[in-house]
């Protein structure tokens, strides 16, 4: 079964970020994003694709909206829902969920992966990452990075997996 991967960055109280931008600046957690994400095709919600901070693939990136119209470059197809999003990633073994925080929500039932970047610090925002039954999830890997030159907040880049299989995505 093919894997999907949803990957974030979230604060201690599950914030993904506020007024459509990011609220931390850590250049190592982008290096690590870089590095999972290498080759792949993303998927993400129409807020986030207009966000300042996002990085988009070099292969192919699903822009999850209910607008017709939403004129996108070349590299981007919008998908009109959940469904149809993953049917155009149809050969893809992996699929990355980039987000935000309405596209996380309906998307965590369907994942089998995680990759969390975890900001031990709580913030103020308005995106926030889904609740999520840890007891459905074991984890793989946790790499603590503390505080330095480049990051004013330690955080742990972690990676889960789902336990029981998700459903067919
Ligand atoms: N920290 C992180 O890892 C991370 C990652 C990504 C984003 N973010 C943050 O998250 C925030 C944005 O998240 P958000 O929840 O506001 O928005 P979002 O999930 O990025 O996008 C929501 C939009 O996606 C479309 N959409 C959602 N579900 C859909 C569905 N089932 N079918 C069709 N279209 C659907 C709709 O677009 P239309 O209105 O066009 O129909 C909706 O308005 C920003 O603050 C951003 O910085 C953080």
């Amino acid at each position: 079964m093919r894997k999907i991967a949803l990957i974030a960055a979230m604060s201690e109280n599950r914030v993904l970020g506020k007024d459509n931008k990011l609220v931390w600046e850590l250049p190592a957690d982008w290096e690590n994003f870089r590095r999972v994400t290498a080759g792949q095709a993303f998927v993400m919600g129409r807020v986030s694709y207009e966000s300042e901070d996002m990085l988009f693939s070099d292969r192919l990136n699903v822009i999850l909206s209910r607008r017709p119209q939403l004129e996108l470059p070349e590299g981007f197809e919008r998908a009109p829902d959940l469904p149809a999003a993953l049917d155009l990633l149809a050969d893809e073994e992996t699929v990355f969920i980039l987000g935000g925080g309405q596209v996380f929500a309906q998307s965590l039932p369907l994942a089998s992966y995680l990759y969390l970047t975890i900001v031990h610090h709580e913030f103020e925002g308005d995106a926030f990452f889904p609740p999520v039954d840890w007891s459905q999830w074991e984890m793989v890997r946790s790499v603590f990075h503390p505080v330095d030159d480049r990051h004013a907040y330690p955080f742990s880049l972690q990676e889960f997996s789902r336990i029981l299989p998700a459903p067919k995505g």
